[in-house]
């Protein structure tokens, strides 16, 4: 049995604790002073243990991994609740953290030397997410399969080489589906100032996002391609296509990553 122990347990510590509930070979116990009582109540028939404040060390003992997922504004004041445990000796230390670098941990968690930062996303909470790792030079191949295999029940896993290129991942996969969201809105507020209503703006955005996706996994074609057979030449689409190149989308979209990726080295400046 891998004992695991998720430090806070907010927005994605709930929804990967979601998917994890029904795994046979992981034991969970979550540590979160303010969602206590409510954390309590979502997992009680699941068996979960719910604290409100750090365990004892006697408990601290038998976690086969903590997996820390606060906010990087209190990182450091949670971590400092952690500095001073004896460890088992193999305890592999995680983080979804974002911006916060392995040696922020290394640094504070002194009794202990395989790290692993991941980057998840929220699509997790229905098993359609995707986590990016990277690791300290001496993570396991017992604890690499461990934590791979808990991830994979929430969606894909991608092993990175080194921080920068989870910091980029943090810009694409870990926020995407923030921007994808925000991409959705403005699509059906356009077509509901075309004079659509809302039910049949969410119809005909969703539907035609969703055919599109489907429609490039089937055919397995490129969507520069899949783009050219619709955009004929004088036609509508390539009206619209047109207005995109003018505003330069790409840039655009370079851009908005940029923006992540840039806010995710701030954060993990503070180290
Ligand atoms: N949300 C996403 O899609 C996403 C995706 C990838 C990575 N992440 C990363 O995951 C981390 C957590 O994000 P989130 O959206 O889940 O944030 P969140 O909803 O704020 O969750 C953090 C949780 O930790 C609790 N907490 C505060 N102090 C604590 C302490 N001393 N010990 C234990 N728990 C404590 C918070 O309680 P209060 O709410 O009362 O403060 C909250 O429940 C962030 O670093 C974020 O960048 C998030």
């Amino acid at each position: 049995m891998n004992k695991i122990l998720l430090v806070g347990c907010g927005h994605m510590g709930t929804a990967l604790v979601n998917s994890w509930l029904n795994l046979k070979s992981y034991s969970f116990t979550i540590v979160d002073p303010y969602n206590y009582k409510k954390l309590k109540n979502k997992f009680k028939i699941k068996k979960i243990n719910v604290q409100n404040k750090a365990p004892t060390q006697k408990e601290m003992q038998k976690f086969d991994i903590i997996i820390f997922a606060v906010k990087p504004q209190i990182a450091d004041y949670v971590l400092s609740e952690y500095k001073n445990f004896k460890l088992k000796k193999n305890i592999l230390i995680s983080s979804i953290i974002a911006g916060k670098k392995i040696n922020f941990f290394e640094k504070r968690i002194k009794n202990a030397n395989q790290f692993v930062r991941i980057m998840p996303n929220m699509p997790a909470l229905i098993r359609n997410g995707i986590s990016c790792f990277v690791s300290s030079n001496n993570l396991s191949a017992s604890n690499k399969k461990k934590i791979n295999q808990l991830f994979l029940n929430v969606g894909k896993t991608l092993w990175l080489k080194n921080e920068n290129e989870i910091d980029k991942a943090t810009a694409v996969s870990g926020s995407g589906p923030g921007y994808i969201f925000a991409l959705i809105h403005s699509l059906e507020v356009g077509a509901q100032k075309l004079g659509f209503s809302k039910k049949q703006s969410r119809e005909l955005v969703v539907t035609t996002i969703l055919g599109s996706i489907y429609l490039m996994q089937e055919t397995k074609k490129e969507p520069i391609d899949l783009k050219k057979l619709i955009a004929v030449k004088g036609g509508t689409t390539e009206a619209g296509i047109n207005y995109l190149k003018k505003i330069n989308i790409e840039k655009i979209i370079y851009n908005t990553y940029m923006s992540a990726f840039k806010k995710a080295k701030i954060l993990g400046k503070k180290n």
